[in-house]
């Protein structure tokens, strides 16, 4: 077939670029709208979410001047028992979701400075936290070191396994009806001034009535998008371990326990099946994925500081990922400035609890045109230079 040739057969409604959680919600969440919908990955269920943790953080990783990105997280965490339920019965897959609460503690007085700090901001957000001794942190999780200085208990932030999550929803599109492209995009297609579908490597053509950008880091960089139009999302590396709990060493953790040290964020996520998740750097090195000597030693030394026992722990597994941030570390939802197009994608730290409420916006903005209430504040029109000029 010559490059750019149609490819036969019917046309899709909606063409979603980028098989990762979200690009999978978008198509799921689509499809179960009536809408025929197609999706283009080399490997649907991979990116990120192989490697993130699958905290579901909303309460304990809230920074400041991140109140609006708060409600969605907040929204988001709401809905997961419902939609974990949903996904597992139309998926007939285990996703590995854990109510098993945070805790978040203090190593040294600064650490702790900065923990007293982040309860008075969720405090006055009104957020369920709880002020714990060293020794109250101790008596919930005896592993913790004999130093730590007291700590938050955050009993709303759970914990999912992303690998399981994304391939139940690849298997929920697949019994939706999602039409899966196992291969690279090569450049959007535009007809006229508007997006029309995209190129395949290759050459085939996947003409579509709407296309959604959900291809994590890589949304910024794919062929054919104008450069006015491409969203401004980076790279983040993260580098994350995984360990293995002996049976006879169970329960290591009963919840997910994390701090900050010497300004490392570090956690430890204990699945029910013995895995332990240890994440995570945050390094700016562009598309840079290695796994480096220096980055397994600061998670080590870290977990280390906050679970001495950590060490007796076989080591299985160790990786990188990249996060897609955006300029304002929330996502950007719904239309783009070329018709056609929509974005889904800039999740930075929170593409997993961001999952959920992102299939609802997305398929209510590709049914009504409009985005919900709830998604407005994430138009990716807000770093358009037109819509910059009149807020200025
Ligand atoms: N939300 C955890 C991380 O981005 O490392």
């Amino acid at each position: 077939m010559h490059p750019g040739h149609p490819t036969p057969g019917p046309a899709a409604d909606v063409l979603v670029i980028g098989g990762g959680v979200i690009g999978l919600v978008t198509a799921w969440r689509a499809a179960q709208r009536g809408l025929r919908t197609a999706l283009a990955d080399p490997r649907p269920g991979g990116g990120a979410a192989q490697v993130a943790a699958g905290m579901l953080a909303a309460v304990t990783e809230l920074h400041y001047g991140e109140e609006t990105l708060l409600g969605l997280n907040l929204a988001s965490a709401d809905r997961y028992p419902r939609f974990v339920a949903e996904l597992e019965e139309a998926s007939g897959e285990d996703t590995g979701y854990r109510s098993c609460g945070t805790l978040a503690v203090a190593l040294d007085a600064d650490d702790r400075a900065h923990l007293r700090e982040l309860h008075a901001l969720q405090r006055r957000f009104g957020l369920e936290s709880e002020w714990l001794s060293g020794r109250e942190c101790r008596r919930l999780e005896p592993m913790l070191a004999p130093g730590v200085r007291g700590g938050l208990r955050v009993d709303g932030d759970h914990q999912i396994d992303p690998r399981r999550l994304a391939r139940a929803l690849v298997v929920a599109c697949e019994r939706a009806g999602v039409v899966f492209h196992r291969r690279w995009v090569e450049r959007l297609s535009v007809v006229r001034d508007r997006a029309a579908g995209a190129v395949l490597a290759g050459g085939d053509e996947i003409p579509a009535g709407q296309v959604v950008l959900a291809a994590g880091t890589l949304s910024g960089r794919l062929e054919g998008v104008p450069a006015a139009v491409l969203p401004a999302v980076r790279p983040v590396k993260g580098q994350v371990l995984r360990l293995t709990v002996p049976p006879a060493y169970a329960p290591f953790l009963s919840r997910t326990v994390r701090a900050v040290v010497r300004g490392s964020h570090v956690y430890l996520v204990p699945r029910e099946n013995g895995e332990l998740v240890v994440g995570a750097t945050s390094e700016e090195l562009g598309w840079d994925t290695t796994v480096t000597a220096g980055g397994v030693y600061q998670l080590l030394r870290d977990a280390h500081e906050l679970v001495p026992g950590i060490t007796e722990l076989p080591l299985t597994e160790t990786g990188a990922g990249l996060r897609p941030g955006s300029p304002d570390n929330a996502p950007l939802l719904g239309p783009a400035e070329l018709p056609g197009l929509l974005l889904a994608t800039g999740h930075y730290r929170n593409g997993v609890l961001l999952t959920p409420v992102t299939g609802d916006v997305m398929a209510h903005t590709l049914v009504t045109g409009e985005l919900p209430d709830e998604a407005r504040a994430f138009t990716p029109r807000r770093f358009s230079t037109a819509q910059q000029e009149v807020s200025a």
